[in-house]
């Protein structure tokens, strides 16, 4: 094929064989689309697949996913993505072989030529006003093809050939200046600012080619007389028709009534009132782009009674304002808005639906637009209560210096924002918002790259947090993502994916039948004194009963009957209050009783099954059992039915003793802990006692005291005892427990095991 044909015929009236670099894309799939509804032989190669290219690859288009230059052998013409560099060895070869190679614009262009075209241009809400465009000219029955930059449930694919009607709907991208490519019949200009200034040098320079595109426009110009820019623009050619709220438009809206997710108006064509329209999209700047519509198929002849009813069907493109998670408790939106004038109109939005506070993540798309716009971005946030930014959304752009999304958090800050923070782990975003939530909050994704992935995994796992809420009720409590360096005395450790609070038997017996049926991890944790939680966190349901019944203490007689939330300190006191003995040693253990079961705690030469007489557990499924001390099986520091089972309460035996007595005896156990132990942040012993020799003393004579790696320290006070001296992470942790174990076999022979509980996942 020459270089000089006729493209709109090549593309539109004859059967050719056609190659796509890049087809993946939003931009591609479309033209892929339309080609392979006008009967060309498709192939494409991209190095991602996506659901666009599984979609077409059933309507016929061939496939690879790699950019090799034997597969587009056969092509006749070559469409490339504007992300496509010279080097890419498809485009490269079919230059080499004279082949003819044109943009995505360029094919789109020449494909818009074969009909009455209608280009939808502007910096914002393209994508919805180009598909309400061609949902409201397809419900006039106007049989319009169309093609919009994403997917679009209502008008069932991005783009669409229809060969019984005149018109072609496209969204049209200023980005790369191949607007001025077009030569539609009608354009709609929505509004013009300063946007992909890694393309362009100034406004003047995206003037210019809004100009051009103008002159080349045959039919009208419509566009909006709020947008000054726009308006100055628009001016100066001729047949010109505006709308907007403004009094001066041609078409107007007044009355408008902004609903949650709708909004209703009346419609004016100069002093006309048209009549009352409600849109199925919310927020204000939608009312102007749906009058631009309204004005666009007025003039082309579509009675207002059809143009209202399109306007109640529509339905918004995926990733405008799309609902992901709707309940009385939480609101999850996500929206593609990334420049500060949509990110604002977005929050506006997000403000007016009548939620407590708004959250938002949001994801800079491309380095040289967060650069260039940092100060607007500082000023957009406004309306959001809480806002964390995560870097920078390459697209096709290399990394700039200095260019992150600390950048755009300096700006919010230096605006005067309280509530903004960076998290450059894009994974962890979803985890930052997830922990804050409260009843009544909306959380808005806003980006054009990825961000959407991290508000999707917090629906689901709002999904399934609020079915934990029901099961534990009011009096209960259910967080997602805690962290769980604040349940752990050692104060480390990654987040919990669902950290549940039961109050009492019958909640926590539920909890266990809900994980057991949806197959959900199930951890529990008492007062975390006797844990080393991975920096990774928890996976699953981390359950922690704790207030209610799980921490009532019952004397009868003898006998202490305790919930497992109850602190052993607790039952130490208790137990000196109704005169009873042989219980005090408790008071030096941090934990509670759950965890004492657990592992039989001791200290002072005592351990816990020596005063247990029975102990209540629920079985792996919800079932509830007693058993009394002589039918359990128990270790030194450790109770192998608690591995599968869950405690409820235990009963523990006392012996009546003089106060004085007891009094002595706990006084006893304080001054042995603030003689041997240290008071810093710790997990208690870490190791277990090897019979030869008590590990703090082993740990003492290899002359390890003292040592540390990051912030965790071997105690100079007691041996057996890991500090954190402040931010120190399970990793250091984990280290030095290593570098101990490995000293003791090395120098002593002696196999030490940890006593602490390690749990979780590695990061
Ligand atoms: N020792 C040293 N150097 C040290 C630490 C200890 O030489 O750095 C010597 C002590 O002088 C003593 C012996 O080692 O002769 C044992 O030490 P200690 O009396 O402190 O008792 P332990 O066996 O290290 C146990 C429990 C503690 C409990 C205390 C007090 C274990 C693993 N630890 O410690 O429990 O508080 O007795 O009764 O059984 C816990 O389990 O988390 C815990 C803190």
């Amino acid at each position: 094929m020459t270089k000089d044909i006729d493209l709109a015929k090549f593309l539109t009236r004859e059967r050719h064989n056609v190659h796509l670099i890049g087809v993946a894309g939003s931009g591609m799939s479309g033209i892929a689309g339309l080609l392979l509804q006008l009967g060309h032989q498709v192939s494409g190669s991209d190095k991602l697949d996506s659901l666009e290219t599984d979609r077409l690859q059933r309507l016929g288009l061939k496939f690879y996913q790699q950019h090799r230059a034997a597969d587009a052998r056969d092509a006749e013409l070559v469409i490339y993505s504007s992300a496509i560099k010279s080097d890419n060895p498809i485009l490269k070869s079919a230059r080499e072989n004279g082949k003819r190679t044109v943009r995505r614009a360029e094919a789109l262009a020449a494909i818009m030529a074969a009909k009455r075209g209608i280009l939808v241009v502007g910096m914002h809400g393209k994508t919805t006003t180009s598909a309400m465009t061609a949902h409201m000219l397809r419900e006039g029955g106007l049989h319009p093809s169309h093609y919009v930059g994403a997917e679009i449930p209502i008008l069932g694919a991005n783009a669409h050939w229809d060969g019984r009607g005149e018109f072609f709907v496209a969204e049209g991208d200023e980005s790369d200046g191949t607007i001025a490519l077009f030569h539609p019949e009608h354009a709609l200009v929505l509004n013009i600012e300063e946007e992909h200034l890694d393309f362009y040098a100034d406004l003047a320079a995206i003037e210019n080619v809004f100009r051009q595109l103008l002159a080349q426009t045959t039919g009208k110009v419509f566009y909006c007389a709020d947008e000054p820019n726009a308006t100055r623009i628009c001016r100066s050619s001729d047949r010109i028709i505006c709308y907007g709220l403004s009094d001066e438009a041609d078409y107007r809206a007044t009355d408008i009534e902004l609903r949650n997710f709708s909004s209703a108006f009346w419609v004016y064509r100069g002093k006309e009132r048209l009549g009352e329209a409600v849109l199925n999209v919310p927020g204000e700047h939608n009312v102007r782009n749906a009058l631009g519509v309204i004005a666009l198929a007025t003039e082309l002849g579509v009675p207002f009674e059809k143009i209202a009813k399109s306007l109640t069907k529509f339905q918004h493109a995926r990733r405008r304002f799309e609902i992901k998670y709707d309940s009385p408790r939480f609101l999850l939106v996500d929206d593609y808005g990334h420049h500060p004038t949509e990110i604002k109109a977005t929050l506006k939005t997000a403000r007016s639906v009548g939620r407590t506070r708004v959250l938002t993540m949001f994801q800079p798309h491309r380095y040289s637009r967060t650069k260039a716009l940092r100060k607007e971005f500082g000023h957009a946030f406004d309306q959001a209560d809480r806002v964390v930014i995560t870097d920078v959304y390459g697209s096709n752009e290399s990394p700039m210096p200095g260019v992150t999304g600390q950048l755009i958090v300096d700006e919010i800050a230096a605006h005067g924002h309280c509530g903004v923070s960076y998290q450059p782990r894009l994974e962890w975003v979803h985890r930052d918002l997830g922990n804050l939530l409260e009843p009544g909050d909306l959380v808005l994704s806003l980006g054009a790259g990825n961000i959407h992935e991290q508000l999707s995994i917090l629906a689901a796992d709002l999904v399934i947090a609020e079915k934990l809420k029901e099961i534990v009720g009011e009096i209960g409590d259910v967080r997602l993502y805690e962290p769980l360096s604040k349940h752990t005395t050692l104060r480390v450790g990654g987040p919990a994916q669902f950290w549940v609070e039961p109050r009492n038997e019958t909640a926590l017996s539920e909890l266990i039948r809900f994980c057991r049926r949806d197959n959900l991890p199930l951890f529990v944790i008492g007062r975390g004194s006797n844990l080393l939680v991975r920096d990774g966190g928890i996976r699953g349901v981390v359950v922690h009963p704790s207030g209610g019944d799980f921490d009532k203490i019952d004397i009868h007689g003898n006998e202490m009957t305790a919930g497992v939330g109850a602190k052993l300190k607790e039952i130490a006191y208790a137990a000196r209050a109704a005169d009873l003995g042989g219980l005090e040693w408790m008071e030096g253990i941090p934990g509670a009783v759950g965890g004492a079961l657990r592992m039989n705690a001791g200290a002072m030469g005592a351990q816990t099954f020596e005063k247990v007489v029975r102990v209540r557990y629920l079985d792996g499924e919800g079932n509830p059992h007693d058993k009394n001390r002589d039918e359990l099986e128990v270790h030194y520091r450790h109770f192998p039915l608690l591995e599968q089972n869950f405690a409820v309460s235990a009963t523990f035996r006392g012996s009546p003793a003089p106060r004085e007595q007891i009094e002595s005896r706990l006084h006893e156990s304080q001054e042995k802990r603030r003689t041997t132990q240290p008071i810093a942040k710790s997990a208690g012993c870490i190791f277990k006692n090897p019979e030869k020799c008590p590990a703090g003393k082993l740990v003492d004579e290899l002359g390890l005291k003292n040592s540390s790696i990051g912030k965790a320290r071997v105690s100079e006070v007691h041996g057996n005892f890991i500090v954190n001296d402040g931010g120190a992470t399970a990793t250091d942790m984990l280290e030095l427990i290593d570098r101990i174990k490995q000293a003791a076999r090395s120098k002593r022979g002696i196999e030490l095991e940890t006593e602490v509980q390690i749990v979780g996942e590695p990061i």
